[in-house]
C-alpha cells in the first residue's frame, strides 16, 4: 500500500498496479498498531482519494500469537463478493432487489450410528449455482446446504446442516420468503432409531434390519405453508417417466413449478457439471437444451424474475 500511494513500481506486482487502468481492491491484513499507523493511515486515505477500493482490514485474532484487533484480513468469501460487486456490470439489472429467497441445495446425511449414515450422490452442484443466480440478479438469498465438498457461493448467507429435520427447520425458520426453490436431494427416510453408539458387528450373525421412517417433506410443507413464498419452486429427481412424475410432484407439492430431470446414472447428471431439465408449470411443460449447471441457474433465476414481474 505504501507503494502503491507513492507510485513505486519496483517489483512485478507494483508495476502491475501502476500501469493498469481497471479497478484495483486492496484487502490488507497487518498487525494492529501498522494498521493504524500515521504512515499507513495517510497511504490509506491517498489511495482512496486516488480511486482505490478497500475490504477489511475486519477486527478479530491475528496470525501472530495472542495478537488481536484490527487488522485481520476480510473472509476470502466477502474478498470474493466484493470483488465481484466491483466487476459486475453496474448496467446489469437487479430485477430481483428488494426480493428474498430460500434454496435448498446437496443431499442430506441420515445417521445410522455415530459413525454411519444413509446418503445419495448429489453434489449440490445445480443448488448452490441457483443461490448464486439469484443474489447476482439482486435477491436476498439463504442457502440451506447438506453436506457437500463445494464452497459456499459468495454474496448468499449458507446455512450447514446434515439431516432432513435440520433442513426443514433451517427452512421454515427462513420464512416469509417471496421465493423458495427446493433443490436438495432429501433422504425420504431416515432411521427410525439411530443408534447412539457404533452398531457392532456379531461375527456369524446376520445383521439386524434397518427400521426406516419417512423423512419430513420440505417442499410439501413449504408450498403449503402458511407463510408460503409467491413463487414455490421444486426438483424432481426421476429415472423414468419423467414428464408424469414431474406433473404429479407439481400438484402433490403445492409447488409452481417443477424443474424435473432424469438422473439415470447414464445421464452422468447426479453429481455432473451439466443438466437437461424439463421446466413443468401450470402452463405446459418446456424443455431446455443440455446446459452447464451453471447456465441451468441462470436461465431459472431469469425466469424466476419474470414470474414475479408478473411476465
Ligand atoms: N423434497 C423435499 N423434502 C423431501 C423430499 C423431497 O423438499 N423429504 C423436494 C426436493 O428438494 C425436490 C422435490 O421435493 O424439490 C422432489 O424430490 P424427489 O426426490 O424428486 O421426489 P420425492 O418427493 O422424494 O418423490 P419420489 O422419491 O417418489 O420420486
Amino acid at each position: 500500500m505504501a507503494k502503491m500511494a507513492h507510485g513505486l513500481a519496483d517489483d512485478l506486482a507494483s508495476t502491475i498496479l501502476l500501469a493498469t487502468d481497471r479497478p484495483v481492491l486492496v484487502a490488507p491484513a497487518m498487525n494492529p498498531k501498522m494498521w493504524t499507523a500515521a504512515p499507513t493511515t495517510r497511504n490509506v486515505a491517498t489511495l482512496k482519494a486516488d480511486g482505490i477500493h478497500f475490504i477489511g482490514p475486519m477486527a478479530g485474532e491475528m496470525a501472530e500469537k495472542n495478537e488481536a484487533g484490527f487488522g485481520r484480513m476480510a473472509e476470502p468469501l466477502d474478498i470474493v463478493a466484493a470483488a465481484e460487486a466491483l466487476f459486475a456490470d453496474k448496467d446489469q439489472a437487479k430485477p430481483l432487489a428488494g426480493k428474498t429467497a430460500i434454496v435448498t441445495s446437496g443431499p442430506t446425511h441420515e445417521p445410522i450410528d455415530p459413525v454411519r449414515y444413509i446418503a445419495n450422490r448429489s453434489s449440490g452442484r445445480q443448488g448452490h449455482a441457483i443461490a448464486a443466480a439469484l443474489a447476482k440478479l439482486g435477491a436476498k438469498v439463504t442457502l440451506v446446504s447438506g453436506p457437500v465438498t463445494i464452497p459456499d457461493p459468495a454474496g448468499v448467507t449458507t446455512v450447514h446442516v446434515e439431516r432432513a429435520e435440520e433442513m426443514l427447520e433451517a427452512v421454515t425458520s427462513g420464512l416469509p420468503a417471496d421465493i423458495a426453490v427446493m433443490v436438495a436431494a432429501v433422504a425420504d427416510w431416515r432411521v427410525a432409531s439411530s443408534s447412539g453408539q457404533k452398531i457392532k458387528k456379531q461375527p456369524g450373525e446376520a445383521p439386524a434390519p434397518l427400521l426406516l421412517t419417512e423423512n419430513p417433506d420440505i417442499l410439501k410443507t413449504v408450498g403449503h405453508h402458511e407463510q408460503r413464498p409467491t413463487l414455490v419452486i421444486g426438483f424432481a429427481a426421476e429415472t423414468q417417466n419423467v414428464e408424469e412424475n414431474g406433473r404429479a410432484k407439481l400438484a402433490r407439492k403445492g409447488a409452481d413449478m417443477i424443474v424435473a430431470n432424469d438422473v439415470s446414472p447414464e445421464t452422468g447428471i447426479m453429481g455432473g457439471s451439466r443438466n437437461s431439465v424439463k421446466i413443468i408449470s401450470a402452463d405446459g411443460i418446456e424443455a431446455w437444451p443440455d446446459l452447464d449447471k451453471d447456465e441451468v441457474a441462470a436461465r431459472l433465476a431469469a425466469l424466476i424474475a419474470a414470474r414475479l414481474a408478473g411476465a
